[in-house]
């Protein structure tokens, strides 16, 4: 059985009092799952609560950020630093495609973040929209997650997905997983995970609601 990654990226969605809720009604460790590594990346303001709730219930869950400053601590209004994010999580998203297109985040920022990432200990997962999408030295996971598959409802094919994976890691001899991201649902996610080069999935909107997720997870 190959080792899976099943990662949340829940974007700019939920408070507190949400993210509570949410993992009160998903059960996670009564799962077996020795071969899927399940991770949150909640926003920022949440990694605290659920670092804790992770401890006091010693779930297997893991935590990633959904962005890095590329700078160290310092004088950088508004930014949140690989030291600070690593008390927290073991993974980051670098490259999504809504932090290119609303933040104009260029290929020389996203390298940068990969660096600080990987100074920091922390695992980068590198999203690409295509299979040329420049991939910064030292990633070892990658998302590939098309643009038009992005919250539409509409993703693309396992077939395809499985062509690009193949063709990134022929391409990059140092990424061990590519995971694939746009309108995953428990429905289809068994469809991409059963392809012999994709390693699991990045979930955006199906992630926001724990029983999905949780039945995305079962299903991988
Ligand atoms: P989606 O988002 O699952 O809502 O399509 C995926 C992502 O943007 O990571």
């Amino acid at each position: 059985m190959k080792n899976l990654f099943i990662i949340a990226n829940w974007k700019a969605n939920k408070t507190e009092f949400e993210a509570k809720d949410w993992l009160q009604r998903f059960m996670i460790d009564d799962l077996r799952i020795t071969n899927k590594e399940v991770i949150i990346c909640p926003p920022f303001t949440l990694l605290s609560n659920l670092k804790s709730y992770i401890l006091n219930h010693n779930s297997l869950l893991k935590l990633g950020s959904q962005n890095i400053s590329p700078f160290d601590a310092g004088a950088y209004t508004g930014e949140i630093n690989g030291d600070q994010i690593k008390e927290f999580a073991d993974y980051v998203i670098i490259g999504h495609s809504e932090r290119r297109q609303n933040f104009s985040e260029t290929d020389e920022d996203l390298s940068k973040k990969v660096e600080m990432a990987k100074k920091n200990g922390l695992t980068p997962i590198f999203c690409i929209q295509d299979e040329n999408t420049q991939i910064p030295a030292g990633v070892s996971l990658v998302a590939y997650e098309p643009i038009s598959a992005i919250g539409t409802g509409n993703p693309d094919t396992p077939e395809n997905t499985e062509k690009i994976a193949t063709l990134v890691k022929e391409k990059n001899k140092n990424i061990e997983h590519v995971l694939y991201g746009g309108s995953v649902m428990s429905s289809n996610i068994n469809t991409f995970t059963t392809m012999p080069n994709i390693s699991g999935a990045l979930v955006g909107g199906a992630s926001l609601d724990p029983l999905e997720f949780l039945a995305i997870i079962k299903n991988a």
